[in-house]
Order: C-alpha cells, then structure tokens, then sequence
C-alpha cells in the first residue's frame, strides 16, 4: 500500500481538536492543494470561505443542526457551488451585447449548471480532507449546512448563483478522544460497485448487507419507539429526522432562487 491509500484507508471524521491551532503553512499545503482539485472545464465552479468570526462559528453550532464542535474546530471552511463568478463575468465582458448581436437569448445558470457546481465544490472539498489529512489534520463535513439557507445567506452574503453545499471542520485530532475509537464500517464493495448496469437488491441481499451492522450494532434492540430492524430506525433517525425535513425546505429554497429567472 502507498502513503496516499493507507492515508485514506486509515482516514476517520474528527469531531475532537486538540487545542493546537493549525499553522499558516499547513494552512497553506492544504489550499495550494485543494485548489489543484479537477473542476469541469477548468471553471473552477466552487468559492471557499474561510470562517474565522467567533460569533459566525457560533451561529454555525447552532443553525447547523446543533452540533457544538464546529464552534471548537480550529478551522472552518465554508464550500460554496458557485456560478455568481462566472455569470457576473460574462455581464462584465458584455455577453447580453454579444447575444443581443447575434439574435441569442442570453442563458442563466440553471439546475444542470448548480449541479455541475455542486461537483467541482465537492470534489475540492474532498481534496482538502485528504491533503489535511497527509499532514496530519483531521476534519469533518457537516452536510447540514445546507440547512437553514435564509440565516446562511444572511451571515455569509450570498448571491444567487451560489450554493452553500459543505461545510469542513479542521484541527489537530486531540488524542483523548481517539483512544478506543474504531474506524467506521462500510457496506461490501458486492452491494456498492456493479459490473455493466444498475443492480436493485432483494430482500436477502439486504439481510445480508445488514449482517454485519445488525450484529455489532443494532442486536434487535433501537434508540427509535417502535423500530425492529434498521431499516425502520434509519428512516426515522435520518430519512424523516427534523433536520432532513429542514434541510429539503432549504435546498428547495436555494433552487427556486437559482431557477427563478431560468422558469421566468
Ligand atoms: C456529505 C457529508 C455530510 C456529513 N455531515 C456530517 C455532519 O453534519 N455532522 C457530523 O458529525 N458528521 C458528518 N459527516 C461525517 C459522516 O458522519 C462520516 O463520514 C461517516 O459517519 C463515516 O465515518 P468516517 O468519516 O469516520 O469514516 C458527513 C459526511 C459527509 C460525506
């Protein structure tokens, strides 16, 4: 194995910093990195914000599904999908004059382009956990928030063309909190990676895909009033949590922004 795989095979979410800070130049290692990510047709469709602001990380705790850390994590980035960039570059260069010239209507991003932005944003974000963690940081996302869009427009003045698609938390592991903890599991590659076409499964593959988890974790007993196997807590723990119901209003909230002109 190489030092890049056995860095990702070995990689874990930290939700526990050391008090450390991370230093400017490993700051730095980690955006030269990140901003080598692949982006469709080199656009660079994503913006990264850079959260520093005490009363902003604050606000994050809270409006990111309550989750304390994010007010303790040494560094914060912000990753925006992002096409108020280019759009504002093309008003810039005269694109409405040049559509006018030639009898074309002059097109808006619209939900093919947020998608494309949503890759290029994700696929950076990913590269700066990784990078972080050859040097020894660690990170989580926080896919909540996509929540809240109203207050995270608000706080970070955020134009249309933009989507707040992932949040990254960053520090130095505290190594208290690492003792006894083990790595997540994942479902076999058999359930995940399929040959030629698209492989819906039945109900004794998904026992069988489950074997593992029900053993170490579940043992017929739940955290959910009612739920026996699960699939029934999943979906209420996660599929039709308070959270997941906010964050489907405010996703719906951005896109309606985004398509607004597109529909006009
Ligand atoms: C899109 C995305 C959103 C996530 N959101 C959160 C989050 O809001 N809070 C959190 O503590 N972890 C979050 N995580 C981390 C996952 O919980 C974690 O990756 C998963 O449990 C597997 O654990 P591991 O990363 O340690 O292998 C998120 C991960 C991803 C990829």
């Amino acid at each position: 194995m190489n030092s890049t795989i056995e860095n990702i095979m070995q990689r874990r979410s930290i939700r526990a910093y050391d008090s450390r800070p991370i230093e400017a130049d490993v700051k730095d290692q980690i955006l030269k990195a990140t901003l080598r990510a692949p982006t469709a047709g080199n656009l660079m469709l994503y913006s990264i914000i850079e959260v520093t602001a005490t009363e902003k990380k604050n606000t994050l705790a809270k409006t990111c599904d309550n989750q304390a850390f994010i007010a303790r994590a040494p560094w914060v980035l912000l990753f925006l999908a992002d096409y108020q960039r280019w759009y504002d570059y093309f008003l810039t260069s005269g694109v409405e004059r040049f559509c006018a010239r030639n009898a074309l209507t002059m097109r808006l991003p619209a939900e093919g382009d947020l998608m494309l932005a949503c890759c290029d944003a994700i696929i950076a974000a990913q590269t700066a956990a990784i990078a972080a963690d050859s040097l020894g940081v660690g990170s989580c996302y926080i896919g909540d928030i996509m929540e809240n869009y109203e207050a995270h427009q608000a706080i970070f003045d955020l134009p249309r063309y933009t989507f707040p698609i992932c949040l990254l938390c960053f520090g130095y592991p505290d190594p208290k909190a690492q003792v006894g903890r083990k790595q997540t599991s994942r479902f076999d590659r058999k359930f995940i990676v399929f040959q030629d076409s698209y492989k819906r499964l039945g109900a004794d593959e998904f026992a069988e895909m489950f074997l593992g988890e029900t053993e170490r974790g579940f043992k017929g007993r739940s955290n959910i009033e009612g739920a026996v196997n699960i699939g029934q807590q999943t979906y209420q723990r996660k599929f039709s949590a308070d959270f997941a119901i906010e964050m489907n209003r405010s996703v719906r909230a951005i896109m309606q922004n985004w398509i607004k002109g597109w529909a006009d």
